[in-house]
């Protein structure tokens, strides 16, 4: 029987299914994605992308993120990607158009979670912390348009925070100042919901839970982005058959020192990190 022939008895195997799932962000915020996407999907192999030495996208041109996009998905094409996930609200507002125009494999990109909040909020009134890039976003407005009618929001660009994050300042004085910033105006104007608009927020969620107290809730879309890959990949056959938890990697182009164990602390685990 040549190496070409199916036993009768036999199923293929779809060999595509067993590729990676790519995700990235502008930096390591979108670890906070990947951890969700790991304990929904453990036996996927992931691969994971921090363009930390072009973070913030939240202050650059809709094409100059776009360029760094195509960059990205290119070099996790060529490592065999099965599907895509854009980790980062900021670049799924610039970019996720021309590379759903470009690329034919499925791409995931995540929006800030307004239609939940909006649907939570029991005073009507809802905060939304975001970078500048994703506020100012056609995507965003079209955002408050469809699910943000009957409510008020409340919308806060947070300069500076994703950089905090990106040094692995996740409890200093400085980060904190920050946060209370932020949180004021929206506490302020009575928000008792606040939605985490950018992937970086999740890992000071801490410092934004003491700055708003117990009354104000906390909407984050790391879960449901998983969640939503999990359905995407099943319904087009790619979901692995592998029964093992699976290996996750990473690259980042950093020039921090310390930017493996950034990598490391945010993910909570010893973590595979190469330059690219
Ligand atoms: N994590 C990115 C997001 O969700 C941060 C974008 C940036 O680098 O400004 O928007």
């Amino acid at each position: 029987m040549s190496a070409q022939t199916i036993k009768s008895n036999e199923t293929p195997v779809d060999k595509y299914a067993e590729k990676p799932i790519a995700v990235f962000d502008s930096g390591v915020g979108g670890i906070s994605v990947l951890k969700h996407i790991h304990t929904l999907l453990p036996n996927e192999q992931l691969l994971y992308v921090a363009d930390s030495k072009y973070a913030p996208y939240g202050n650059k041109t809709a094409a100059e993120i776009q360029a760094r996009c195509f960059e990205i998905a290119e070099f996790l094409i060529a490592k065999n990607a099965k599907a895509l996930v854009v980790a980062c609200n900021t670049a799924t507002a610039a970019a996720i158009d021309a590379m759903r125009a470009r690329y034919s494999l499925p791409i995931i990109g995540m929006e800030p979670a307004v239609k939940p909040a909006a649907a939570a909020t029991k005073n009507g009134i809802i905060g939304v912390l975001a970078t500048t890039g994703t506020l100012k976003s056609a995507q965003f407005a079209a955002l408050l348009e469809s699910y943000g009618r009957n409510v008020k929001v409340v919308t806060q660009a947070c300069v500076g925070l994703v950089e905090c994050v990106e040094r692995g300042e996740l409890d200093t004085d400085n980060t904190n100042a920050l946060v209370q910033q932020y949180c004021a105006p929206l506490l302020a104007e009575g928000a008792d919901t606040i939605v985490l608009g950018c992937t970086h927020y999740p890992f000071i969620k801490p410092l934004i839970e003491q700055a708003v107290g117990n009354n104000v809730a906390i909407v984050d879309t790391g879960a449901a982005v998983a969640k939503y890959l999990q359905k995407k990949l099943a319904a087009q056959d790619l979901l692995t058959t592998v029964e093992a938890e699976a290996n996750v990697a990473f690259w980042t182009n950093s020039q921090a020192d310390n930017s493996a164990q950034v990598i490391e602390a945010l993910w909570g685990a010893k973590a595979e990190v190469q330059i690219f």
